[in-house]
């Protein structure tokens, strides 16, 4: 008698593919990328080899990345502003290179790449050091040619992603962005120290909340399945929403082939809404109704303005937030946290929604058609 072994399947570990397994080691994911770097309140980079004085000196960034590490840089801008008051700038790679950007001895470069080996980001980082720019990688696999060649490199630890579409990886580097960020406010003196504990003691939260998203994660498997059969879905949201916006329909184009749009909420009615017809199904991510009121208040007026005019509405909201529900086709809730660390929570039903609807259309979830893990040409 045999014993049937499959190789690939055992290191599926149970999951349909590498992605939905992937997706469900994200809580692991993050605790290891802030593992070992806060001590006593404060942070430490240590491996982060950039003198201080140089961190001190800067005065614009540009965070240079494609794909989904760009959506990663751009939820980068809204915590590194707010926290260190540094102008900070996000670019696809590839556009920066090729138009003569304003870069000089004072700008700082971050470049975010999971596989390091991304010839359009390598292209952005070769050019910016030519320039006199200095230049952090934040990617995960070590010893890359991007890590390489740039001064400074702060490593992920999401271990290895085999899905050609990125999901522990892309909430590494917001949480790596997050680290930056406040190493910048420490080292440059915009936050005091107690600040910064306050901050760290709520990203350490995170990986618990991740596990409640993903023990919570039936209600969107079957919202994937009977959706299946779409064919246009429009992702909505503010502030760090809007890159979750992106990111959300960048991974059903990617897996599923499904036409999906991402935009910015306040954007709505200056276009996008014309696109609104009877049962367009329209995801939007709601901030915090502890952050900002406004920022809230007015997002939950954007659910409104599209359910008018037919769209079924598939809301991703805090606990407790009933100010969503009347307006509301579908709620999907996240644990609370910060307006600006949710970025790491509502992004995870939007993938796994991408994971099981491609899945449920008997696709191949891990090797979607014409796309490759680490594109090395320009
Ligand atoms: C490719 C992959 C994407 C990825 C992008 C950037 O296009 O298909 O999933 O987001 O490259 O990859 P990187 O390794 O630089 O993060």
């Amino acid at each position: 008698y045999t014993i049937e072994w499959d190789a690939v399947a055992a290191q599926k570990g149970g999951f349909d593919s590498f992605m939905a397994k992937e997706i469900h080691e994200q809580a692991r994911a993050v605790a290891d990328t802030l593992r070992g770097r806060l001590e006593d309140g404060a942070l430490r980079l240590d491996e982060m080899d950039i003198d201080p004085s140089v961190l001190r000196s800067i005065d614009k960034i540009v965070v240079v990345a494609c794909g989904t590490a760009a959506n990663a840089g751009a939820v980068a801008k809204y915590a590194i502003e707010h926290w260190c008051r540094i102008p900070t700038e996000v670019e696809l790679a590839h556009e920066f290179r090729y138009r003569d950007p304003v870069v000089t001895e004072k700008t700082l470069v971050v470049a975010i790449s999971q596989s390091g080996e991304t010839m359009d980001t390598l292209m952005a980082v070769r050019h910016a050091r030519e320039q006199g720019a200095k230049v952090i990688a934040l990617c995960n696999t070590r010893g890359s040619t991007i890590p390489r060649e740039a001064d400074a490199a702060l490593y992920l630890h999401v271990g290895p992603e085999i899905a050609v579409a990125s999901t522990k990886a892309y909430l590494g580097q917001i949480a790596a962005c997050y680290l930056l960020g406040l190493f910048l406010a420490q080292v440059r003196g915009n936050l005091y120290p107690d600040e910064i504990a306050a901050l760290m003691a709520d990203l350490e939260q995170i990986p618990d909340q991740i596990q409640q998203v993903l023990d919570s994660s039936a209600q969107v498997e079957q919202l994937a399945r009977d959706m299946q059969d779409a064919t246009s879905v429009l992702f909505l949201g503010r502030h760090v929403g809007y890159p979750t916006a992106m990111e959300g329909a960048l991974k059903l184009k990617e897996i599923a082939y499904i036409h999906a749009e991402g935009f910015a909420a306040g954007e709505l009615k200056h276009g996008p809404i014309a696109l609104v017809e009877e049962g367009q199904p329209v995801f939007v991510i709601v901030p915090s109704p502890n952050g900002r009121h406004s920022l809230h208040s007015k997002v939950v007026s954007n659910i409104q303005e599209v359910r008018a005019r037919g769209a079924r509405t598939l809301v991703i909201a805090e606990e407790g937030d009933d100010a969503v529900l009347p307006f509301a086709d579908e709620v999907i809730r996240v644990p609370a946290t910060r307006t600006l660390f949710a970025a790491l929570l509502t992004v995870i039903p939007l993938q796994i929604f991408s994971c099981e609807l491609a899945t449920a259309k008997g696709l191949d979830v891990d090797q979607p058609r014409n796309l490759a893990k680490s594109v090395t040409v320009e």
